[in-house]
Order: C-alpha cells, then structure tokens, then sequence
C-alpha cells in the first residue's frame, strides 16, 4: 500500500503539500530530461484501491478524461458533481495511477536531481521506487521534488504519479469548466549542483533602474568561501551591491544556508515595456565557484515597466492605458486542458490580431509558455490563482482549514510570476465570496511584491468604493455600463473600475459592446475589462460511440465545424446527469480557435487609428494608441459608392503622437452622381510582426461623406400574381413572402426569459389568416391577420408592379402585448441553385443592430454557405446589418434581386428559424435546397442576458406600426 494514502490527503485540506520543494522563478526547462509521453497507466475506482489490475497507457502531458477511460469529462458551472460538503470527496473517486521508468543521465552524477511535474488534477503523490516522495495539491502550478539521494545516476528508477481526481482541493477548484482528471502539464527531470541559484527576484522600472535578488541554496552545508554572483544585461555586466552586501555581513539573520546577492543596472536610455511595444532586454545570471567556473546559471527575459494606482487611475508607465481583455482558460477540443506551446501562441497571436491587449487567466495560473508569450507578443496579464470556491463559497472563504490552501496557491502563483513584465495584477481567485482566508493571501501579496496591485472580485463587489478590502481595483463582472458610468461620475470613486468579466460571449452575442466602449471612452475612472471568454469549451466527439475523439482528432473540423460524424460535445453529451448544458460553449472564438463574427465587433473598437469626416477639414485622424506612431501601419482608402463602384487611393498616414490628431485632406474628389457614398481606411501592417505577417488588416474605420439618395420607382402597367392565399406567385421564390416576428432563439434569448415569452405569445407558430385580397390596377393589396396565443398582429402587404419586378410595401401592426418581440419582418424562401449573395451594406461578416460598429459599409459578395455561423447550439445567425440592397445568384448570373427602402437587417441561411430552433448540435440541421431569406423592418438586438445585462432599450423592438418596403427583380 502507498503509504502516502495513510493520511488520506485527499479529505486533509490542511494538507496542501508534503516534500514539495519552494516555488521560485528560475526556470528550469531548457537542459532538462523530458518525461512526457506514454505512461504506464490503471485507473483506480477510489484512491485507495489496490494497484495490480492491467496495466494500459496514457499520454503524459493529458487527462484520461480524453483518452479512452470510462471516466468521461463532465461539465458543471457553479455546483460540484458531488454531493460531500467540503472537505470530502465521493465515495467514487477516479485515480489514475502512471508509471514509468527513467533513465538517470551518468553524467548527473554528484548533482541535485529534481523531479518537477507541471500540473495535476487534483492531488498528486509521488512515489520513486516503491518510496514516497511527496504530495502536492493545486492544479495548475507545477510541484517539484528532490530525488538526490532516492535515484543514482547512470541507473533506472521507476516513477509513479498516483493523480487522484476528487479532494477537499475540488471544493477549491469549481470553476466554470469542465471537470477532468489526469497531468496536465509537461513532467521533467533536471540536475543542478547542489549549489544552485534557489530564486531570482527581477524589478526593471520604467526609468531604466534594474534589481536583481538572487537567492543561493545550499544542499547541506554553508556557503564555500569564494562563491560569487554576476549578472549580464543584453551582454553588459551588472554592478553587485556593495551596500547589499555589507548589510547582509552584518545581519545576523543571515544564515549559512542561504547566501543572498543584489545586482544592480541603470540602463540609459532604456526601451521601455508595454503591452504595444513589448521591449524586452535578455538578462543572465550566473553562480561561479570559487574558480570562476559556472555552477548554475538562470536566464530572465527582463521589460522595463510601472505599474501603478494614481486616484482612480491604473497606470502602466505613467499613462491611464484601456485594458482591452479577454478571459482565457486553458482549453483544447482535443485534449480538454492540455495545450501545447504552439496552442498557447495561436491564442495569443489571434487575441493580437483582434485588437485585445490584456488577459485575465481565468481561473488559475496558466502554463509558464504562457507569460514568456505574453512578455513577448505584449499582453496585460491578470494574473490568477487557482481559488474558486463557488458551490460552497461562504462556508470556505473564513473555514481555518482551506486557510493554508489559499496563501500556498496565491503565494506559490506570485513566487513564480513575479518577473513576467506582462503581469500587472495579482487576482486572488474568483467566486469564492470574501474571508479571513482572502485577507490572508492579500497579506502575503503585499508584503512580498509591492509593485503590484491586488484584485478580487468577491471582495470588490460588495462596496466598489471601498478603500479597506482585499482588493486595489473594483473589478465587477457584468456590471451594466450605467451603473459604472454612474459610479466613475459620482465622486465617490476611489480606484480603478475594470470589469473582470463583462460582455458575456455565448453563442450569437456581445451585443452593445461598441456602446460600452463608447462609455468607457468618454468617462474619466472607467478603463476597460475582460470579456467573458475566450473558448467555446465544446470538446470533439464521435457521434457513434459518444466519445471524445482525443489527440489524434487533427483535421476532423475546420471553421468552426466538425465533420460529418463529429460534433462539438457540450454539457450533457457524455452522459453526465448533472451538467450545465450549453453554457460552457461562450467564448469569442469556436473549439477550434475559429474567430466568431464578434471578434471583428471587438478589433473595430480596439482600432488603433479613428477616422471622423467634417465638412470643412475634411478627414480627421486620430491615434488611438498609448505608446507608439503609426510607422509599424500602411493603410489605403477605399470609396464605397451606392452604384457599385469602389474607388481606392493610397493613404498616407500622418505621424501622430498617441492621443493626437491631424486632418487629412479628402483623398478622392467625390464623383457628382454614384449616390451613396462611404470612405473606408483600410489599415493593415507595415511590416512582419511576431503576432502578424506584413499586410495583415488591422482595423477598417470608415466615415460617411454622402447619404443616399431617394429613387422613384414608377408602376408599370401589368399584373402581380398572387394565389388564393393572396400570396406571391413568382417562378424564383419556392415560398412567398409572409410576416415573422420570431428567430431561433439565441442563448441570451433564452436564458434571458425572451424566448420563454415569445414561445408563450405564440410568436414562433403565428398562424396566418387571409382578410382581403383587392386587385387595383395590377396592384395587389393583401389584408392578413397573424394570430399568436395572446394577441393578433394586423398586416398588409401592397404589391405592386414596377420595371422589372415587384414593390413590397409592408406594414404590421403589434398589439401592446407583444412588446418586446425578436424582429418585424418578411421570411421567403427562394428556389434552389442561388448561392451567391451580393449587397451593399454592412459586412462582410455577420452583423446585428447592437453588434454593427466592426461591419463597414461597402459591396460584399459571400457564398450562402457560409453566410451561417455555426454557434455550438444552432440559434438565429447569418444576419447583415443595414443592408440597402442584394443580389441571389446562379454561376450563370441569372437570380434575383432585392432592394430595401433603407438600409436593414437581412438574413440568407439554408435554414428556417424553427429548423434551428429544433436542433441542439450543428450536425442535427438538415440544410434546404433554396435560401431562407429574412428582411427586418427591425430586428432586436443580441444583448448579453446570457449573463449579464440585455441589449438597451433603444434595440428592442417596440409595439404598434412597422412600415418596410423592397422591391424584388430577376435579374
Ligand atoms: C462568471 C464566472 C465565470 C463564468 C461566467 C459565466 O460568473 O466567473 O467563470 O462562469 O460567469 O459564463
Ligand atoms: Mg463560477
């Protein structure tokens, strides 16, 4: 029996680790012996079952959630899987037992020998030939142990990694996520000489100053005579404090076993850290013998940057910078938590490319890549630890018992982060309320590395202007922008307000994100925040057997989609009675980093360079930037005229300081006639950047220098057919144009309550009834009523015929009781073979009335497929804002045409919004030959109501009368 169980750590939150080695930051990975791949692999059903069984194997670094167990994945958001209040797990407890054996390098003789395992979930214990070594708890930080002593060079040693998945640490780690268990993090095995460099303490200001803290640790024994430290910087050498020095000979503190040295830098002229110039200086420091030979060395990447609270403001380098961020969380479709460095720098590189600077690690410390990634490409970093006590919050945050858990994961993320330029804020957990245990952490914090501010939301919350809890920022999630308008004008602010979560991303949403950023923008004390998420955590899964697919899934999706076969596995699809459902599918992109349409919503408002029109400037540029010119951007200028001509012009852009601007003179004489008429700026990378090739579009802001002009058209002397329904009869329309007030429900529909509202109206089955139908001239005027369960909407349809086709013109009118309905509209549906669709209007991407600002206007052409996206749980999608007119094709050009009184919402999918309706995954929807066309007199908008606040009431769409027109033409 492992001996290690005899206390069964797995129930002793006390226990948060037993022959663990410190935390520090000298990292280790380059000249170690990688352990990861298979391992000899038997899952136990309790942590205490004997090992003896078979033995399979399983992937290291992986969770054997993923890789063929019968312990599948399972999703909660608040409340635990289990029943057991904390400190105890189930009865049931999956342990995964992993073995192998490993080859002691010879030449390791003589040295220490470390065995650092990168992450676990959630207890590890340790074994090194049948002895214990150590436990560790805390899932996403890595646990090192010494084995000098236990394994010899030159021989072979068996390890064993016994992972037992639920623990008194579980209560503490009930994030929104998925639950797994397995390693999840790479395993290694390094030498040192016994002598080595125990931490490095790196501080690099703003003005150029560098402080180097290096710690000495001694295997057994004091400090030889004659050991000494240097340091280089970008190849220049550091001066050793001489006054460090000296205090430290006369500190009778000071003990044999830790030598301790300062080196010190004044860089000239220094290139400063930030998140849009990421400068970075390469520091080395070495531990010589007393012959001047290397004994360890310890390499740093090291930005010169502040940070600082000033009043109400959070300063990066003395400038009130927009924290324009995201919450990531380490996901995979693949591998469920597992991911790779070059997973970590797709992440990074996508986030940069869509115009966000700051990530939150929602909710624990990421993997180390991560921090090096964000140190380099230039990302605000919130740092996390791995605390969140949801399901049981209250009864943990002040329980002594978790208390050691809280500093042991806050102390050991901050231990080893602290160098990370890209870190400016330490958060101590989330969802956990507030306790002694909170203030505990926060304690330790401050004392150890002042030069960073605290966050906690649960701290926060209960007064944002307090100045006394464990948090330096209010950091609300959700919070509705009024409240913290109101809050920065009130004068009662006394920190930063940075929503740590906000615009909450699931399925077709972020609506009014343009309108908070508008606010954020013009109020003093209101700085950013974190959207609510990066991933949709649908996991790859086969639709025969209802497995997860694993590793060697590569290639089974593209685009958002999996393939025939394959779908993206939410809560619920493995069985799990108790689960969340659809919710753990809210992030900004799709499973397989496929950017949704927000995405581009979010890289317009981040846009670094603005443009405004006025009459007598002409264009007025802005540089919307902290740090930098324009010289790293080109741009050209686009004209985008009603009667289908796009001009286009090099643009020049000025050089501008940040927050400066300049005008430009209008760079195209505006053609007399062509109509509408919208100026676009088309701004893309100068050059190759790490995060970007040279040519990469950056933003697209655009102006408007003419409005439309109204066109005439005159009836013609013919028929409009109509049958005795009194609907259309045309040969390119497989059904005729009717009214529709309903669209699948998207996820803030639904868990907004609007869904449940339309459902009862009736509003997603109206039945239409026929009242009159008068013929006058060859125009027809159609009389219906469309009754729903609680109220009948009266509409009339006037057809006319005019050169070339037909004048719709529409009018409904609502009853006071359908006051907040999804849309007010005509639904037809077309033959089959039109599938190209051409407009002028907002695009290309999907766009929605509070979801418009990234959606210039201009000319798009897109092939209905893939006018859809595909959001995990199919939902109302494909829509354009403020289309003025469009054209379905067939490859011979032959089709139809549509134009719309005023620019409006369209939508041309493959499905009706009860196809949709009635689906629960992608691979569920049955696409129709023809299109499904929607053309909104006024569509609502998207809002957030997931979680969070709806869209604002200027996007509803109110009671009473609805007037649209469009005239429809073959081409
Ligand atoms: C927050 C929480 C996140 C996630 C989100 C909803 O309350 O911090 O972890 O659950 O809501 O998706
Ligand atoms: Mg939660």
């Amino acid at each position: 029996m492992n001996p290690l169980l005899a206390l069964r750590p797995w129930e002793t939150p006390e226990v948060t680790s037993w022959g663990r080695l410190p935390m520090n930051a000298v990292d280790r990975r380059s000249g170690a012996l990688p352990l990861d791949g298979d391992w000899r692999f038997q899952l136990l059903s309790t942590p205490d079952a004997p090992v003896g069984g078979a033995w399979s194997s399983s992937y290291v670094p992986g969770v054997w959630t993923m890789q063929g167990t019968d312990d599948l994945p399972q999703y909660t958001n608040v409340r635990m899987p289990f029943p057991e209040f904390p400190p105890h797990s189930p009865p049931a407890n999956p342990t995964g037992v992993y073995e192998r054996e490993v080859d002691v390098p010879a030449d390791w003789a003589g040295r220490r020998i470390v065995l650092q395992v990168g992450a676990a979930e959630s207890v590890l214990l340790v074994q090194v030939d049948g002895r214990p070594v150590g436990i560790s708890k805390d899932s996403h930080l890595a646990a090192e142990f010494e084995l000098t002593g236990l394994v010899r060079a030159g021989a072979r040693a068996t390890v064993r990694l016994t992972v037992v998945k639920w623990s008194d640490a579980s209560h503490i780690e009930d994030q929104d996520q998925w639950w797994h268990g397995g390693i999840t993090r790479s395993v290694l095995l390094y030498a040192t000489d016994p002598l080595h460099l125990a931490d490095v303490t790196v501080r690099a200001g703003y003005g150029g100053d560098l402080r180097v803290d290096c710690r000495v640790r001694d295997a057994g024994g004091a400090l030889p005579e004659g050991w000494y430290l240097t340091g280089e910087l970008d190849g220049q050498p550091l001066a050793q404090d001489a006054e460090f020095d000296r205090a430290n000979v006369d500190d009778e503190r000071v003990s044999d076993f830790l030598g301790e040295a300062r080196l010190l830098a004044t860089v000239a002229e220094v290139r400063t850290w930030n998140a849009e110039t990421p400068e970075l200086y390469d520091l080395t420091v070495r531990l010589h013998r007393a012959d001047g030979t290397v004994a360890d060395t310890s390499r740093h990447r090291v930005g010169f940057r502040d940070v600082e609270i000033v009043g109400r403001d959070l300063l990066v380098n003395g400038e009130r910078v927009f924290i324009r961020g995201v919450n990531r969380h380490d996901f995979h479709p693949l591998t469920g938590r597992t991911v790779s460095y070059d997973d970590l720098r797709a992440d990074l590189v996508l986030l940069k490319r869509f115009g966000f600077n700051a990530i939150r690690t929602s909710h624990y410390p990421g993997d180390p890549a991560l921090y090096d990634l964000a140190d380099e490409l230039g990302f605000y970093v919130v740092d996390e630890a791995d605390i969140e006590s949801h399901d049981h919050a209250h009864e943990i945050a002040d329980d002594p018992r978790y208390l050691n858990a809280f500093v042991d994961r806050v102390s050991r993320m901050v231990l080893r982060d602290k160098n990370h330029p890209s870190v400016i804020i330490w958060s101590l957990g989330n969802e956990s309320d507030y306790g002694a245990n909170h203030d505990a952490a926060a304690g330790w914090v401050r004392r150890h590395d002042p030069t960073r501010p605290i966050q906690y939301e649960g701290a926060a919350k209960l007064d944002w202007a307090a100045t006394d809890d464990a948090s330096d920022i209010a950091c609300p999630m959700y919070a509705p922008i009024e409240d913290c308008v109101a809050h920065a004008l009130s004068g009662e602010q006394t920190r930063p307000l940075i929503q740590c979560e906000y615009s909450h991303a699931m399925g077709n949403s972020n609506g009014t994100l343009a309108d908070h950023w508008a606010a954020i923008e013009a109020t003093p004390g209101l700085q950013g925040g974190f959207i609510w998420e990066f991933w949709d955590h649908g996991i790859l899964q086969r639709v025969s057997d209802g497995r997860p697919v694993g590793r060697g899934g590569a290639g089974l999706y593209d685009n958002g989609v999996a393939a025939p076969g394959y779908r993206w596995a939410y809560g619920g699809d493995f069985g799990e009675t108790i689960h969340d459902g659809a919710f753990i599918a809210d992030g900004v992109v799709f499973p397989d980093r496929t950017p949704k349409p927000a995405m581009y919503e979010h890289r317009e408002i981040a846009a670094p360079v603005r443009i405004e029109a006025y009459r007598h400037e002409g264009i007025v540029l802005t540089n919307h930037q902290h740090f930098r010119g324009f010289d790293w951007l080109t741009a050209v200028w686009e004209l985008s005229l009603a009667d289908g001509r796009t001009l286009t012009a090099p643009a020049e852009l000025p050089e501008l300081c940040p927050g400066e601007t300049a005008a430009v003179p209008l760079p195209f004489a505006l053609p007399e006639d062509g109509g509408e008429a919208w100026l676009t700026l088309r701004v893309t990378t100068a050059q190759d950047l790490p995060w970007a090739p040279r040519g990469t579009e950056v933003c697209v802001p655009q102006v408007r220098l003419r409005g439309p002009a109204t066109v005439q058209v005159a009836p013609v002397d013919r028929r409009v057919e109509v049958d005795g329904e009194g609907l259309l009869v045309h040969p390119l329309l497989a059904v005729a144009p009717t009214l529709s007030l309903w669209r699948a429900p998207t996820d803030n529909d639904e868990l907004g309550g609007m869904a449940g509202h339309w459902r009862s109206w009736g509003l997603d089955a109206l039945v239409r009834k026929v009242v009159s139908v008068r013929e006058d001239s060859g125009r027809v005027s159609v009389e219906a009523e469309y009754a729903g369960t609680t109220g009948v909407v009266r509409h009339r349809q006037v057809l006319t015929p005019v050169e070339g086709g037909v004048r719709v013109d529409e009018e409904a009118e609502l009853p006071e009781a359908f006051d907040d309905v999804a849309r007010v509209g005509t639904v037809f549906e077309t033959v089959a073979g039109l599938d190209l669709l051409e407009w002028f209007g907002q695009g290309p991407w999907e766009s929605y009335p509070d979801r418009s600002a990234g959606a210039p206007v201009g000319h798009h052409s897109v092939p209905v497929d893939e006018l859809f996206t595909p959001y995990l749980r199919p939902q109302e999608s494909g829509g354009r804002h403020g289309v003025r007119r469009f054209t379905l094709s067939a490859p011979d050009a032959t089709g139809l045409s549509v134009a719309l009184d005023t620019p409006r919402q369209v939508s041309v999918t493959r499905y009706r919004a009860e196809d949709l309706a009635a689906a629960d995954h992608h691979d569920e929807l049955v696409p129709r030959p023809g299109c499904v066309v929607h053309l909104d007199a006024a569509h609502r908008g998207l809002g957030t109501a997931s979680c969070g606040p709806d869209t604002s009431p200027s996007y509803l769409v109110a009671p009473g009368i609805h007037r649209w027109s469009w005239t429809l033409r073959v081409l």
